[in-house]
């Protein structure tokens, strides 16, 4: 019996969700999660779940509302009888606070990590970002599949940039910047990056200006102030290298970053469609063609 799937938090026709559903012929599961007046979540399931593989498709962006939807629906699902549940969560969110900086500070990724390892059985999602862990094993303890969307970007660099140089902005980056030149076959360097605060970021840049002739790209897995990607420009455009193409896996844009960066006018944006947004022009479905 093929899987029954839920579309979940992905609106509109060409989503990531609603492709991954049409690309992989899955059953489209009937449902309803909504709010109450007062703030509290609805959930119910109309299909017939009891004995049957679930996959989940969630855009987690913002996740603190949307996980506990995410449990309630789980949850529901496991008391219907289901037999397997796969979340597919194309952005995993909470990945980045995987140390106590500061003491007394909650390490969420882990906290958020094992939650979700108790509701669902298999946990699929694309460039997480792996700092200080080195697989998602070190927190879940479900099985994990991790995708990377680095071909499909280098696809799109091979047509549409004219002799790329791509650009990690800070060390982080450097494993989605070195295998994506290498699949577009292009020089790439890593820079140093300082975060002195959540929107103060301080980029050193070294003396690149003999490679005026490239089109730097800028490739990094999450845009979420926008500040990595806006310093790094600002120092391109110092060395008098050409208007770079920002390009970040996922595209959180928190606040007024998206109108900050356009407005800068310094670079051009593409983001995959792990969360949707007007700036996604890589489609991550491909990587989960074959996976359930
Ligand atoms: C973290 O190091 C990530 O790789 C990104 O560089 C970072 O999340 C970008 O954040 P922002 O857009 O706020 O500068």
């Amino acid at each position: 019996m093929i899987p029954l799937a839920f579309n979940l938090f992905y609106a509109g026709e060409n989503s990531l969700g609603a492709n991954i559903i049409e690309k992989l012929n899955l059953e489209s599961a009937q449902f309803e999660i909504r709010q109450f007046p007062d703030g509290e979540s609805y959930v119910r399931v109309d299909s017939e779940v009891a004995n049957r593989k679930v996959i989940l498709i969630a855009n987690l962006h913002q996740p603190d509302h949307k996980f506990l939807c995410l449990a309630y629906l789980c949850e529901t699902l496991k008391e219907l009888g289901a037999a397997h549940i796969t979340l597919i969560s194309p952005y995993l969110p909470y990945m980045r606070q995987d140390i106590r900086f500061k003491p007394g500070e909650a390490v969420t990724s882990r906290i958020f990590a094992r939650y979700l390892s108790g509701l669902v059985d298999k946990l699929i999602t694309i460039d997480p970002h792996l700092h200080r862990y080195n697989s998602l094993d070190e927190i879940y303890s479900i099985p994990t599949t991790v995708l990377s969307a680095n071909r499909l970007i280098a696809d799109w660099i091979k047509q549409n940039v004219n002799a790329p140089l791509i650009i990690g902005p800070d060390s982080e980056s450097a494993q989605w910047a070195a295998e994506t030149a290498e699949l577009v076959g292009c020089p790439h360097l890593v820079l140093e990056k300082t975060r002195h605060g959540d929107r103060d970021v301080e980029i050193a840049m070294p003396d690149i200006s003999h490679l005026k002739d490239h089109s730097p790209v800028l490739v990094d897995d999450i845009i979420s102030t926008g500040r990595t990607m806006i310093q790094t420009a600002q120092e391109l455009r110092k060395l008098g290298l050409k208007t770079p193409t920002c390009i970040g896996v996922h595209a959180l844009f928190s606040d007024d970053a998206f109108c900050k960066m356009k407005d800068s006018n310094i670079m051009q944006i593409v983001t995959c469609d792990t969360i949707p947004h007007k700036t996604n022009g890589v489609s991550c479905s491909p990587l989960l063609e074959d996976l359930v």
